[in-house]
């Protein structure tokens, strides 16, 4: 028996339809915003250039972010199913299947990476409740943070915490456990980072950060900074993959697509800009090197929380708050995993049977990404990478932006346009251009460029 309708997934997935539309923005924007935004957004930036990645990565998420995040959510609702069977219910052929089966792999994969670092997020909200770096200057935080991650078993607890804890959520299906918790702390994360925005604006030096992060050297954009930065608009916004397929389905009909769209773009891009501006004055100040790599977050913002009021309850909040923004992320991952297993079992194994399963298997990955980084398998290099780094430099370079792209193409070219569903479609007379930007957006831009993208980032043709 295969879900055939929107209301039979939903009933498959125990009754996980959303709410109401507000219940679907922000489970959308719960999944777009998380470690992408906060923790891998600066470290990026401060890898690449800062303003130069930042102007380059706002022009992404306008010319990418913006309409392959529209496409997915309108794929989904119009196929009312989930990313693995709605490309063969919407074309009625099994030639973009592939594709269904191109993203689950991709999600696999990076599932078990982000649960890695969510794991440092559940390392770091215990070493801010036992207050462990309190007093700690530059040097003792990346010494704190290097002696935490190559600790093998305290990283294989902390990584799989986070898998048992999502399983549970999702063991109880959507919509109770993810809106209410969005609800309420979504704005809290906001009011958070303003606070210590206005913190570290506080910090004799920070002009300098913010100059960095701000002010764009134009000399910086080299094409690995645009290859970059489009990967890091794929991953941030969760697009690209077909994940808001199956958010899209499970939204209102009456919904305004485009709308939708804006906001989450909206909240997730100010929230990542908030954390460059918390970090970067920051790193100047306290004397670190913005191009310390994925550890830049784990001990900057440790340095700041140190000198907020009230610095040790501000510190158990802030990583309790991104340890939360992590959450509302994995649980978009693993149930796309869920629900993959589901439909591919074609219907034998049931919602708890599939958690389970995917519970088991993302624990193991987990536990091979860990290794792979500290532990027996450390020496393992693939390409002079880890597996940890390796995973995701594959998905955020390769996976993700051939998926964008087919997905663009799939709509843009195999599929009827005059369809009011697959395209927004307005009766305001202001929106009419809405449209027709669409459709050529989708045709050529979004293709050409992501092409173009790759072949300069692999050197073969140079602009
Ligand atoms: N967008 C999330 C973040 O910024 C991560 C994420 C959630 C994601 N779901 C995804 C990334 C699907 C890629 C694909 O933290």
């Amino acid at each position: 028996m295969r879900a055939n309708s929107r209301d039979e997934l939903m009933e498959q997935s125990n009754k996980s339809g959303f709410n109401s539309k507000l219940g679907v923005i922000l489970a959308a924007a719960g999944s777009a915003i998380g470690l992408g935004n906060i923790w891998k957004f600066p470290y990026e930036a401060g890898q690449n250039g800062g303003g130069a990645f930042l102007l380059v990565y706002l022009i992404c998420v306008i010319v990418f972010g913006m309409p392959l995040l529209m496409t997915e959510i309108l794929i989904g609702r119009k196929a009312g199913k989930s990313t693995f069977s709605a490309f063969r219910a919407i074309s009625g052929n099994n030639h973009w299947q592939w594709l269904g089966w191109w993203s689950a792999l991709t999600v696999f994969v990076i599932t078990g990476f982000y649960f890695v670092v969510t794991g440092w997020c559940v390392d770091y909200l215990y070493e801010a409740t036992v207050n462990s770096y309190a007093g700690m200057g530059t040097n003792e935080l990346l010494a704190h943070f290097t002696a935490n991650t190559s600790n093998t078993l305290k990283m294989l607890i902390c990584g799989i915490i986070p898998v048992l804890i999502t399983a549970a959520i999702l063991w109880f299906g959507v919509s109770s456990g993810i809106e209410r918790l969005s609800k309420i702390l979504m704005p809290l994360l906001f009011i958070m980072m303003t606070l210590m925005v206005i913190r570290v604006l506080l910090l004799e030096g920070s002009g300098t950060g913010l100059r960095f992060f701000l002010a764009p050297d134009f000399s910086q954009i080299t094409p690995a900074v645009v290859m970059t930065a489009a990967g890091q608009c794929f991953f941030s916004l969760s697009v690209g993959l077909g994940l808001m397929i199956t958010y899209g389905a499970y939204m209102p009909k009456d919904q305004d697509a485009t709308k939708t769209s804006f906001i989450v773009i909206l909240l997730d891009t100010l929230v990542a800009v908030l954390a460059g501006i918390i970090i970067f004055p920051a790193v100047f100040a306290f004397g670190f090197n913005p191009a310390e790599g994925p550890q830049l977050v784990f001990v900057v913002l440790p340095a700041v929380l140190q000198h907020m009021t009230f610095a040790w309850i501000s510190g158990v909040f802030f990583f309790l708050l991104l340890f939360i923004a992590a959450l509302t992320s994995t649980i978009s991952l693993m149930e796309v995993i869920v629900v993959s297993i589901m439909e591919l079992s074609h219907g034998k194994l049931n919602r708890h049977q599939s958690v389970l399963i995917a519970t088991a298997v993302i624990c193991a990955t987990v536990a091979v990404y860990v290794l792979s980084m500290t532990g027996v398998w450390s020496g393992l290099k693939l390409f002079g990478h880890s597996l940890f780094d390796l995973s995701d430099t594959l998905v955020t370079t390769f996976m993700m932006p051939l998926s964008a792209l087919s997905m663009s193409l799939f709509i843009g070219w195999f599929m009827p346009l005059q369809d009011k569903d697959l395209v927004p479609y307005s009766q305001k007379r202001y929106k009419q251009w809405l449209r027709p930007l669409f459709i050529f957006t989708l045709r050529w831009i979004v293709p050409i460029a992501i092409v173009l993208i790759f072949l300069n980032g692999l050197g073969i043709f140079n602009l």
